[in-house]
């Protein structure tokens, strides 16, 4: 019983003790490692700190724990946050990537690795997942969630809190997650990092927030804040979605922190007028822990002596953080997380390498294999491999990388082939940088494609490109890449050539599309990546990666995502241009790959839909069923996914929602029936008077391979 201990030991707290406990701050680092900063030890022993970013190894924490624990009256322990992303030491592909392996156990496997490596490092809590639906390419952080999705990005924010959390919280090698960003910073105007969101209420409820009440539903233990205003009122002092609908609605027990100086920041919206007042307006909307602000520790006091903050929020506040204390047993042992034989033998265990090599492989996408250019054979005379990317052992780690390596430890795609291909086999130029625009290299690159058989070509985006404030407003591969693509192309018009792509976001490869035959999508794919990607090029392992976020013809389609609505001048299917109608004259509607595409080595057929029944009830459920048939050459993983229109509402619905998947294995010439269960819970959603419910009418319903496909099957809920 927590709630007990909490209880009694806050009645041994001063006012500013228990302020003490919402406040986070930074540790310090240099040459020899972490050390207990002199600002740090101060605001311990004052007990003005209850919790640290960015503070880990186990020297690092013991050094600080032990000042909590025993120069401070009440010895309450300090809680060590980190951002552990997509991986702690073994780097799995970034969140972007990994979402389109549709693969819950693999999202949660990575995330239980991380959490393992995380804390034996001294670290209790992660900043992730951010489960922010983004339906803009041109904002960096979409590289970190699940994509477009409203379905998916809650189903695989789930995976992670549960991955990290593990299954009880008192045992050392697991770790706090935190939902985040809240709310709809995925939504910021035009792609700009920290920008203004603005959405009505039934947007926000439909599609921004039901990530987040999975992640309530699933046990999350922490919240943050995000930098983003809503609607005029910042989302870090936005007290209708922290506590209206967070706390009053979803009845959520853990604490919120900021994002970094987001409170402070609520000067710059122009929000508040001091940080007196950021402070105020922070705590009293809901935000529990100010993340670097210093705002708590200097105001809170006096605006609860001055009647401006009630001291039941600081009360509030200060329980929920000592609970999540208790959770993980520091009060038991508050060095149980430190341990320097766990943290020597825990990074990059065999069977973690193993895992991430699995894992990336099943996060590449294969978006375009024409003459089936690919797998490559290993008994191909000359290969020629150029771009930047070929060698890179540190783009290939991604953004937000935690310590992930960047070196010796990173597999880069040159070292995977290597696996593969006996040296004479390689030919190999780097051709040009990413980002220069030094066409020196070109030289050596054309004449290297000339001896080849066959060329791959790796490139894309450097890693900084992707990730917090690394907005784009053009989506081409970067630099000189195009450039040294067309001319390979010119060189070699018989030759199969194919793009082995490293991004954070989905880029602009309209041109691409045209000049190689094979692109394979392997985002930023991780410490494993060169090895994952050796075994997807030469066949090992098949492609079975599905887009979850739409590629555009160009960055004047976006925001495109497949979930759109009909418009009441839709297209006609006869003739797309017609005048007047809802379209572009100059590119098409649709866009250059659609959500959910990713094809496979084999080919696999998709027949005998089934309903179970036509009329859906309140009561009773259907089931929908489709069997699906590898018919193709080689075995293979398929992602099968679920879509409901309803055509009819009292606010008008999507033309096409996701609401369900199931990836299964096939062996060539294997066929199974997959088979969904539809109630009206699938059906639900917010009218206009932010009410949530179903309404009856006619649906359409289809099991297909991806988002590009009519309806021709439909049922009715009466
Ligand atoms: O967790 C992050 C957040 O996503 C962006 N700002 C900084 C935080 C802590 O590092």
């Amino acid at each position: 019983n927590y709630e007990a201990k909490v209880d009694s030991l806050m009645q041994l707290m001063t006012l500013q003790e228990k302020i003490g406990q919402t406040v986070m701050y930074g540790g310090h680092w240099d040459q020899t490692g972490p050390f207990v900063g002199a600002d740090n030890g101060k605001y311990i022993r004052e007990g003005n700190m209850g919790a640290m970013l960015n503070a880990m190894s186990a020297k690092g924490t013991r050094d600080l724990q032990k000042i909590a624990v025993e120069e401070t009256r009440l010895g309450i322990p300090l809680l060590f946050g980190y951002d552990v992303i997509h991986g702690h030491r073994t780097i799995f592909p970034i969140n972007l990537g990994l979402s389109a392996s549709w693969d819950l156990k693999m999202v949660e496997e990575s995330s239980r690795i991380a959490a393992e490596e995380a804390s034996a490092e001294g670290i209790h809590w992660t900043f992730a997942p951010m489960i922010d639906v983004s339906r803009e390419p041109r904002w960096g952080r979409i590289s970190e969630g699940a994509g477009e999705d409203v379905y998916l990005n809650s189903v695989i924010g789930q995976a992670y809190v549960r991955g990290f959390q593990g299954d009880d919280l008192s045992q050392p090698n697991t770790i706090l997650a935190c939902a985040k960003h809240y709310v709809a910073y995925g939504a910021a105007q035009a792609g700009r990092d920290y920008h203004t969101t603005n959405m009505g209420e039934g947007e926000l409820r439909n599609v921004y927030l039901p990530p987040f009440k999975a992640a309530v539903d699933a046990g999350v233990e922490t919240f943050m804040s995000a930098f983003n205003e809503l609607n005029g009122v910042p989302t870090s002092g936005n007290k209708f979605t922290l506590r209206d609908i967070l706390r009053d609605e979803w009845k959520y027990d853990g604490f919120v922190v900021s994002d970094y100086t987001s409170i402070n920041e609520m000067i710059q919206h122009g929000f508040a007028k001091d940080s007196i007042d950021a402070a105020r307006i922070g705590m009293n909307a809901g935000v529990e822990m100010d993340m670097m602000g210093h705002v708590y520790r200097l105001h809170l006091q006096k605006l609860v002596e001055e009647n401006k903050v009630p001291e039941a929020y600081i009360n509030e506040a200060c329980k929920r953080i000592l609970l999540a204390k208790y959770k993980l047993g520091l009060f038991d042992d508050p060095y149980h997380y430190i341990d320097e034989e766990r943290e020597a033998t825990t990074a990059y265990k065999p069977e973690f390498l193993t895992k991430a090599r699995e894992i990336a492989a099943a996060s590449s996408v294969l978006l375009q294999n024409k003459n089936n250019a690919l797998p490559l054979s290993k008994h191909t005379k000359k290969i020629a491999f150029i771009g930047p990317l070929v060698k890179d052992e540190s783009d290939i780690i991604g953004n937000w990388a935690a310590q992930g390596d960047r070196g010796g430890k990173a597999v880069s795609v040159f070292e995977g082939i290597s696996e593969y291909l006996n040296s004479n086999q390689i030919l190999y130029a780097k051709g040009c940088d990413i980002l220069k625009d030094d066409d020196s290299g070109f030289k050596e690159a054309i004449s290297i494609s000339k001896q080849a058989d066959e060329i791959v070509l790796v490139m894309g985006e450097d890693h900084h490109m992707s990730g917090e404030a690394a907005s784009r407003t053009d989506l081409k591969i970067p630099g000189i890449q195009p450039e040294l693509i067309k001319k390979i192309r010119e060189a070699n018009p018989n030759k199969k050539i194919t793009l082995v792509l490293m991004n954070g976001r989905p880029l602009n490869l309209s041109d691409e599309v045209h000049l190689v035959d094979a692109i394979l999508e392997i985002w930023f794919p991780g410490t494993m990546g060169g090895a994952a990607t050796a075994d997807l090029l030469f066949g090992t392992v098949n492609p079975s990666g599905k887009l979850t976020v739409t590629f555009p013809r160009n960055v004047g389609q976006v925001p495109i995502y497949y979930s759109m609505k009909n418009t009441g001048r839709p297209i006609p299917e006869s003739n797309p241009k017609e005048d007047y109608k809802s379209n572009y004259i100059d590119v098409p509607n649709t866009p250059l790959f659609v959500f959910g595409h990713g094809l496979s080595y084999t080919e696999f057929k998709y027949s005998d839909f089934k309903l179970s029944s036509e009329n859906l009830t309140f009561s009773k459920t259907i089931e929908a069923s489709i069997t699906i048939t590898n018919t193709g050459n080689s075995d293979g993983h398929e992602i099968a996914q679920l879509y409901i229109h309803d055509k009819v509402g009292s606010v008008t619905r999507p033309v096409k929602e996701l609401k369900g998947f199931q990836k299964i294995f096939l062996k060539k010439g294997e066929k199974k029936t997959v088979t969904f269960t539809i109630s009206v819970e699938d059906l639900k959603f917010y009218n206009s008077e932010m009410i949530y419910g179903v309404e009856t009418g006619d649906f359409e319903i289809a099991i297909t391979p991806s988002s590009d496909f009519k309806f021709k099957y439909s049922f009715q809920l009466q």
